[in-house]
């Protein structure tokens, strides 16, 4: 067992360059292969769990992650808490901006989205009033703080299907529902960290206007600049856990 926080490491972050590896470890779960091995090590004396959602070579597409493995390899090596670390487009905040989300809204479909299974009683419905945990979200905030680097206290994260992008319609309407960041992953990676009781926030990156709101085609080579340049302070923050 460990009581190791895990970081789920999504676009710009399939790696971790200042993370002495231990060890990695293959898990097999009941719901099939996770994006990759875990990798145990040290993140500037951090000792953590690393596991890139979207494979180690940046293969899988966030509509064929595999959440349910990704949640369950992560829960039975004993880790209890996630920092899921996600680019996002943004709706009210610009990029470069760096964002710890307080609310979720699924727009996203046909995922296996939950543990829960036919024939087993009682259901469980677990509750996600608040999404994400209270205490890991403050640590973050926190991390920033100490490294100096401004971090977003609260915004509604908006979980599309993918692989493509929004309309601007689809963001307008977005928008209206009260979305303040998009992205392609959070969903259902937050509710399964619920059902298995674990401690759960996002760390979020904005790297472009979400569809529309910029006024112009969503650039793959400015997010790529954006990231580029902006992914040192996720790196840094994570540090400062
Ligand atoms: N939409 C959805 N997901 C994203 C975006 C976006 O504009 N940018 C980065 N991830």
């Amino acid at each position: 067992m460990s009581d190791r926080i895990a970081i789920l490491g999504g676009s710009g972050l399939s790696r971790l360059d200042a993370l002495e590896v231990e060890r990695q470890q293959i898990v097999v779960t009941p719901y099939g292969e996770p994006s990759a091995p875990l990798t145990f090590g040290t993140f500037d004396r951090l000792p953590i769990v690393f596991l890139p959602r979207h494979g180690a070579a940046h293969t899988i597409p966030p509509h064929l992650v595999n959440y349910r493995a990704n949640l369950w390899a992560l829960h039975s090596v004993g880790v209890r808490r996630i920092v899921s670390v996600a680019s996002v487009g943004g709706i009210t905040l610009g990029p470069e901006t760096l964002c710890v989300p307080d609310q979720i809204i699924d727009y996203t479909w046909g995922r296996e989205h939950t543990y829960v299974e036919s024939g087993v009683a009682p259901v469980k419905h677990v509750d996600f009033t608040e999404p994400y945990c209270r205490t890991l979200r403050e640590e973050l905030l926190e991390a920033g703080r100490r490294a100096g680097i401004e971090v977003v206290d609260g915004g509604t994260y908006g979980a599309t299907q993918g692989p493509r992008l929004e309309s601007a319609a689809e963001i307008e309407r977005m928008k209206r529902d009260g979305c303040d960041l998009v992205g392609m992953t959070g969903m259902p990676e937050a509710a399964l960290a619920r059902e298995l009781d674990l401690c759960f926030a996002h760390l979020t990156l904005v790297v472009n206007w979400a569809a529309g709101i910029g006024g112009e085609v969503i650039s793959m080579e400015e997010i790529k600049q954006v990231l580029d340049r902006s992914i040192e302070s996720v790196r840094r923050i994570i540090a400062r856990l």
